[in-house]
């Protein structure tokens, strides 16, 4: 019989979420969970359950409404139309297949490991450029000054959006992935509709040679993207592009930060760079619960039998510190083996952008502990706070003295 955990909402949760994922975890992976707004679902916090349950294909994405399931379900709102503008939803995060396979497979290219490569000079340049400006300071919140800016900078060049827009963008994007504050959420959504239909309007009247010029081109010859999918799919790149990958660079500073032989091994060493961030996805990865999925039909999970039309919530973080799965799980083991976390989730909705998540990452710390290798925090690590999303784990600043 599961038992329903309360899960509080507040900052204690969120400083410290693993102390209640270990904590359920220890009394089985699955349980049933009421979120501070009321709503109610299935926690998945064991590693193999998590798997099973991401690849069943009775387990959807949008199963039982037309759109919005998951900002509806997370806001605690019956009416997905009060939350998200429905423009923005379309998108292939949302969808099951045959339509999530046709719109995966337009941007799938895109991003492979071998297009990605291809970025590589140009992320050095922008990052090379960041740490510039930086150098006039003393000290600076490394998220605002560079894990912010860079990604955000990459991903609107790849897709053609302004890059001066992205202050706004930055506004609008972390309202609709916070909880609990659904006006702020819809205005904030209907602003990114307004802005990403204007832009896509001045593409197709003058086509660049960029990603949304090719995904318009793509909807005008053969109906292959309706209009809402294409203003949909700009808003799930550009928020998916930088909402992680920021915090990939701010979890894995702060681990290194927090451990001087750590940062000082990876400067002597930086070919050991992607090994460490590889351990820092799965010790405190940027997406921490809400890997959110709806049943059909009646499952068993575990030894739990879950009915129909229920909402699932895979811990991804939960699960990346599964004892079944990883020796010492609480540990950041920079030299772990065989370490096939689910940071970037598994099954069909795998994240694309894993591979040019791992490019920037890698280049981004590289970048930066060559020309600051004295880099140290410049607040007590406990004065550090976590933003309040289900969706996101990261911090809301990083400060840091840049000493050389
Ligand atoms: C999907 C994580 C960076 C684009 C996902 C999912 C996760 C994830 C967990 C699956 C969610 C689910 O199954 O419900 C991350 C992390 C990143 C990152 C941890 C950085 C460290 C990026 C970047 C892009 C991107 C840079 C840029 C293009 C996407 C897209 C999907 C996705 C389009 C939807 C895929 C689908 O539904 O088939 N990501 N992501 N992500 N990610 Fe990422």
């Amino acid at each position: 019989m599961a038992t329903e955990t309360i899960i509080e909402l507040g900052t204690d949760f969120y400083r410290d979420p693993h102390e209640f994922y270990r904590r359920v975890r220890s009394d089985g992976g699955v349980h049933k969970v009421r979120l501070e707004n009321g709503v109610v679902g299935w926690l998945i916090t064991d590693y193999a359950l998590a798997k099973q349950v991401l690849v069943d294909p009775t387990v959807r994405k949008d199963a039982y409404s037309d759109t919005g399931v998951a900002a509806r379900i997370v806001a605690g709102q019956t009416d997905a139309g009060q939350i998200l503008n429905r423009h923005i939803t379309e998108h292939m995060l949302n969808s099951d297949p045959p339509k999530h396979t046709r719109l995966r497979s337009l941007v799938n290219k895109a991003f492979t490991s071998r297009a990605v490569r291809a970025l590589e000079p140009r992320i050095v340049e922008i990052a090379d450029r960041l740490l510039d400006d930086m150098e006039r300071h003393d000290s600076v919140d490394l998220l605002d000054s560079y894990a912010f800016p860079l990604p955000i900078t990459v991903i609107c060049e790849l897709l053609g959006v302004p890059v001066a827009d992205r202050d706004d963008f930055r506004d609008w994007s972390n309202a609709v992935v916070s909880v609990g504050r659904p006006a702020d959420m819809r205005d904030a959504s209907d602003h990114l509709d307004r802005y990403l239909t204007g832009l896509i309007e001045g593409r197709t009247a003058a086509p660049g040679d960029d990603l949304l010029s090719e995904l318009i081109a793509a909807t005008e010859n053969g109906d292959r993207l309706t209009a809402d999918e294409l203003v949909s799919m700009a808003f799930l790149l550009l928020v998916a592009g930088h909402e992680t990958t920021v915090n990939l660079i701010g979890n894995t500073m702060i681990a290194l930060l927090d451990n001087p032989a750590d940062l000082s091994a990876l400067r002597e060493d930086p070919e050991r760079i992607p090994a460490f961030i590889e351990e820092s996805l799965r010790h405190e990865g940027p997406v921490h619960i809400a890997t959110l999925r709806y049943t059909t039909e009646s499952i068993t999970v575990g030894d739990t039998e879950i009915g129909g039309r229920e909402m699932i919530l895979v811990s991804l973080s939960g699960a990346n510190r599964d004892p079944k799965r990883f020796d010492d799980p609480e540990e950041l083991d920079p030299t772990r083996l065989r370490n096939s976390h689910l940071a970037f989730g598994y099954g069909i909705h795998h994240c694309v952008g894993a591979p040019l998540a791992r490019l920037e990452g890698r280049i981004a710390l590289e970048r930066l502990i060559a020309r600051f290798p004295d880099i140290a925090l410049d607040a007590a690590a406990d004065d550090l706070e976590w933003r309040h999303s289900l969706l996101i784990r990261g911090l809301t600043s990083l400060p840091v003295k840049l000493a050389r």
